[in-house]
């Protein structure tokens, strides 16, 4: 049990399960986001890697809920943020977390009152409607936006962990989830 779960050395192997496969995930459903903004509509790749943005983007959905559950059981055991600094990275990750959950939400609340229906991997979740119920759609149109916010916030994500902690700091905290 104590290599699953976190303690105040490093991240457990659920923690770091969930960590890594889904930034791996993440990459691959921003790579999708970026193809549907930058390649011209009937681009074969477009096509292609945005078939699959809503069944993952739904995937990302379900798994941030667990890691979210599974990191409050473990919050008392997790390696600890001192200073300010730690305290920013606690904030920043509060940040990764909320938009993680917020920007599939809003879609699929917008999908759950809209005409089109949607179903999940082919099963059928919401059936379509002849008239769209008007709130389910109005946060859906940040969608894109706050996405593109989530993307830039892992990027800085990213530069903070291998630029600041590996190269300037070489302290032990990327180990902590390697
Ligand atoms: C964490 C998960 C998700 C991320 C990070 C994400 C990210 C993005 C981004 C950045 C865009 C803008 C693309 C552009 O500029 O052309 C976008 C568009 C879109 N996404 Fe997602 N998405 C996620 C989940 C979902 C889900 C679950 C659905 C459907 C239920 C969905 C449906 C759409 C649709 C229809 C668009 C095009 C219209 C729009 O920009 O709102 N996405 N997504
Ligand atoms: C190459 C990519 C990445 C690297 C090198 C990286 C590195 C790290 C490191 C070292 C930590 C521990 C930090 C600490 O304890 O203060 C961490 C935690 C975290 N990372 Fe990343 N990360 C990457 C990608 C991502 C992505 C794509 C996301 C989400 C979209 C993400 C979300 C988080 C969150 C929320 C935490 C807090 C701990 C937790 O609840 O899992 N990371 N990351």
């Amino acid at each position: 049990m104590s290599n699953l779960s976190d303690s105040p050395d490093r991240f457990g192997l659920v923690s770091r399960a969930f960590h890594w496969g889904m930034a791996a995930l993440f990459a691959a459903q921003f790579l999708s986001a970026a193809a549907h903004w930058a390649l011209p509509r009937e681009s074969a790749l477009r096509g292609t890697l945005w078939s699959y943005h809503t069944n993952l983007g739904t995937t990302l959905f379900l798994l941030v809920l667990l890691r979210g559950v599974w990191g409050l059981l473990n919050l008392r055991n997790r390696p600890a943020h001192a200073n300010f600094i730690g305290q920013a990275a606690k904030l920043g990750h509060l940040a990764l977390y909320a938009l993680m959950v917020i920007v599939p939400a809003v879609r699929l609340v917008a999908s759950a009152g809209g005409t089109r229906g949607f179903s999940y991997f082919g099963i059928s979740i919401f059936p379509a409607r002849e008239t769209a119920i008007a709130w389910t759609q109005v946060a859906a149109e940040w969608h894109g936006a706050m996405g593109w916010i989530l993307a830039a916030l892992v990027l800085g994500h990213i530069a903070m962990a291998v630029v600041w902690h590996r190269l300037i700091k070489r302290d032990d905290v990327l180990s902590q989830m390697a």
